[in-house]
């Protein structure tokens, strides 16, 4: 242990010793001579504003010192989208890159990695036998269906702690796209088919992330909502879809936290490429929205290819004078095309000097311009306990008949079915993973809490996900970098096997696993739908289990939305825990043994079937196979504005879930001029629990369509005791009453009667009240946008 320790922060001094820049004292002040000149430059008098030293930085810049400056400064261990063997590492191996650093001027390199669900970084090094793990949080879906902003603020803290100790920058999170479809193949990293859920949940994130002094950046703006084809689709999405439904939750995002950075995306809007889009990234984000931090593009996007930059027909010249300051990673021939630029006059000084200013702010706040003595050892401990909360606290109870759950009886055996009792998936693939030290599996956590899992299957399952998992790893390096998970096949229990445990066991557990990753969205055949193996399994397990009196718990350890509707019947209890993070099982197991009720929310519909989503038709654009374009028929009907108004019959509704406790709702009084609602919510029940209030209001639709019902606020109780109250106050802003009226290029609230809705789902109104606008109010008029 102790030579482990040395070892590791000898490598660490090694790493990161450089020489100490000179000192400058003047009035007993301290500066650092940066560019060891022996006089004070007034970029290094930090009591200057840091307008006022960035403006002098620049004039200090040569242009080829600008045009790399613009640009990152490549991925470490790859030149283009192509691996490069033995590439050297930068300062934070496994981190996605870095800003220019200019060592005459004392600039360092500023360093950002991944990713949503926590800092995504090589654990092991070369030359060292120190580790640099990284908390696996609940994926971003988890997280969001806590519907509790504080609780991920806390978390938000947590990861932020990670990335400073590790000497990052920025953490390139949250991902707030919308969930259009149920196939996007990057859902768990995002929140919710409803954009007040992801604003919200992305700026608690974000706030929580950077009050340790690090950046964030929001991603991926905008409408990045499938992975097939990412980097070239052509979106057709008409300006009020785009205002109310998919930049409504980055516009609360940065108006409540002012993240660091935003990440452009990779596709183009209406025939633009988005980073490339003057109206979105500086006429709404920074003129509308009031964003102050700097943009740079998704990795290697936004341009016609490689080709296209050596030809000199990229779009980079587009890019950064729409307002996109930093093209990530960087390629040289984005620095050959951005002098080309500055020499012919395409780029001028003003885009230029804007944009550098942008990045330089970033640089001069961050912990590398600080020298700030990352410890490598962020708190991985503590950060366990705030994940297996989280966790636990996202989990939804879908179906809990006759209150099996929560099951105390530790005297008896328990017949865990399903590889992926065995297997427990903490997040997703690509850049949304995290390299943690441990995941605890379903059986671990279980055991851990003194449950008896009967041994039995155990020795079966074991050996059979082993294999499975090493024949992966074989496709998996054969794959490459962005392979896609594919799903283990269940073993074989043959009937006989499943009779003797209905027999001696107490009770059965199936768990479920979906996983998915960036590149690639699922499908609807064994993955939105249960495969052959599965229905079998289900089928089995419960009708040999029932035949004795006994009964089945489903757990769905999954990333995205599945089919429920054909089976949920035949399970007695079905929890949904997500993908829950590294202390997976220890969080179910809280769940299952009533150590935590239940109180998470659904974030999106569950359909009875896939067909039925409203984007089902046009997913994925045309043509089929290799799509181009897609058009965004279903406007802003998307998820439950769609069902909930069309009245289709879900399988699970949007802000659906269950407890071990009952709540009851009364005293509902809408205060229509400061725009508030209060509500009492008592816990009626046995236990303790906490609810989730959920406020939905339907507006008058006079000149235009409208849902027939939208969540504009939501809230959640203390842990309330049995019999006990707590007053619920729901804040509107003007804005949640207005729709986007194209006609007029403003959001209107228009006359008439609003419909003030509370209950604990958008099907499960409790109590409802009204109120009149007696004239439409034009609450906001904005610039034109999204046309071409
Ligand atoms: C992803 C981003 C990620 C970036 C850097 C891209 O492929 O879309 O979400 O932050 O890579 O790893």
């Amino acid at each position: 242990m102790k030579r482990i320790l040395l070892t590791g922060a000898m490598a660490f001094l090694a790493i990161s010793w450089k020489p100490a820049p000179p000192i400058i004292t003047i009035d007993g002040y301290t500066f650092r001579d940066l560019n060891g000149n022996g006089k004070l430059d007034r970029y290094e008098d930090d009591r200057l504003s840091i307008n006022d030293r960035v403006d002098d930085l620049i004039s200090k810049m040569t242009d080829d010192e600008k045009a790399s400056m613009l640009i990152g400064t490549g991925m470490p261990g790859f030149n283009g989208l192509t691996p490069v063997a033995g590439a050297i590492e930068g300062k934070v191996p496994g981190a996605a890159g870095g800003t220019y650093a200019i060592p005459r001027l004392g600039i360092p390199e500023v360093i950002v990695a991944d990713g949503p669900a926590g800092l995504r970084i090589k654990p092991v090094r070369e030359n060292t036998k120190a580790t640099f793990y990284c908390t696996a949080f609940p994926v971003g879906t988890a997280l969001a269906s806590t519907w509790n902003t504080p609780l991920l603020e806390e978390v938000g803290k947590a990861m932020g702690q990670e990335v400073k100790e590790y000497g990052v920058d920025a953490l390139l999170a949250p991902a707030l796209n919308i969930m259009r479809n149920p196939l996007c193949g990057r859902n768990f990293e995002y929140y919710s088919e409803d954009p007040l859920i992801a604003g919200k949940m992305a700026a608690a994130i974000v706030n929580g992330v950077q009050s340790n002094g690090v950046g964030t950046s929001i991603k991926h703006y905008a409408a990045n909502n499938q992975e097939t084809n990412r980097l070239s689709i052509n979106e057709h999405i008409n300006e009020r879809t785009m205002r109310e439904i998919y930049l409504r939750g980055f516009e609360i995002a940065v108006k409540e936290s002012q993240p660091w950075t935003v990440m452009s995306s990779y596709n183009l809007i209406n025939g633009t490429y988005t980073s490339a889009r003057k109206d979105l990234l500086t006429d709404i984000l920074r003129e509308e929205w009031g964003f102050k931090g700097l943009v740079m593009t998704d990795w290697f996007g936004g341009y016609a290819g490689f080709s296209a930059i050596k030809a000199g027909t990229s779009n980079v010249v587009q890019q950064l004078t729409a307002g996109n300051d930093l093209l990530m990673p960087g390629l040289p021939a984005q620095k050959q095309a951005i002098l080309d630029g500055m020499n012919n006059g395409s780029l001028t000084k003003e885009v230029v000097d804007t944009d550098l200013r942008r990045i330089l702010t970033f640089v001069l706040r961050s912990p590398a311009m600080a020298k700030y003595a990352y410890s490598n050892k962020p708190d991985l401990k503590a950060h366990a306990a705030i994940a297996r909360q989280a966790a636990a606290e996202g989990m939804i109870l879908l179906k809990n008949d006759e209150q099996l759950l929560p099951y105390t009886n530790k005297t008896k055996e328990i017949a865990a079915f399903g590889v992926t009792s065995y297997n427990f998936i903490a997040g997703g693939t690509g850049s949304g993973d995290v390299n943690e030290a441990y995941t605890v599996s379903l059986i671990e956590g279980l055991s851990n809490a003194g449950y008896k899992v009967d041994q039995e299957l155990k020795k079966r399952y074991v050996p059979f996900v082993k294999n499975a998992n090493y024949q992966d790893s074989l496709r998996k390096v054969k794959d490459g970098l962005l392979a896609l998970p594919q799903r283990i096949k269940e073993m074989n229990v043959d009937k006989v096997l499943i009779d003797k445990k209905a027999a001696s066991d107490a009770l059965a557990i199936i768990t479920i696993g979906r996983n998915s990753g960036e590149g690639g969205d699922r499908k609807v055949d064994e993955d939105f739908n249960l495969a052959a193996d599965e229905v079998a399994l289900i089928d089995n397990v419960t009708a040999a289990f029932h035949a004795k009196g006994k009964k089945v718990v489903v757990i769905l350890n999954i990333g995205g939305v599945i089919e429920t509707a054909s089976w949920k019947d035949k399970p007695d209890a079905i929890l949904l825990s997500w993908q829950p993070g590294q202390e997976g099982g220890n969080s179910v197991t809280d769940i299952f043994s009533g150590q935590v009720n239940p109180s998470g929310r659904l974030t999106m519909t569950f359909p009875v079937k896939y067909d039925e989503t409203p984007s089902a038709k046009n997913w994925l654009g045309t043509p089929a196979g290799n799509p181009t374009d897609v058009t965004y028929e279903e406007g802003i009907y998307v998820g439950y504005r769609y069902f909930n108004t069309k009245n289709i019959k879900m399988s699970y509704p949007f802000g659906y879930g269950g407890s071990y406790t009952t709540f009851a709702y009364s005293d509902l009084k809408v205060d229509k001029d400061k725009l508030t609602a209060t509500v009492t919510v008592k816990n009626t029940g046995k236990v303790a629990g906490k609810e989730v209030v959920q406020l939905y209001l339907s507006a008058p639709h006079n000149s235009i369509d409208k849902p027939s019902e939208e969540l504009k606020a939501f809230a959640k109780t203390k842990a309330l005791k049995p019999g006990e109250s707590e007053v619920v106050t729901l804040q509107l802003q003007a804005r949640d009453l207005a729709s986007f009226i194209e006609a007029q290029q403003a959001w209107v609230a228009e006359s008439g009667k609003y419909i003030v809705k509370v209950g604990s789902s958008s099907q499960d109104i409790h109590q409802q009240a009204d109120f009149t606008l007696d004239d439409a109010l034009t609450v906001e008029k904005v610039h034109k946008a999204f046309e071409k």
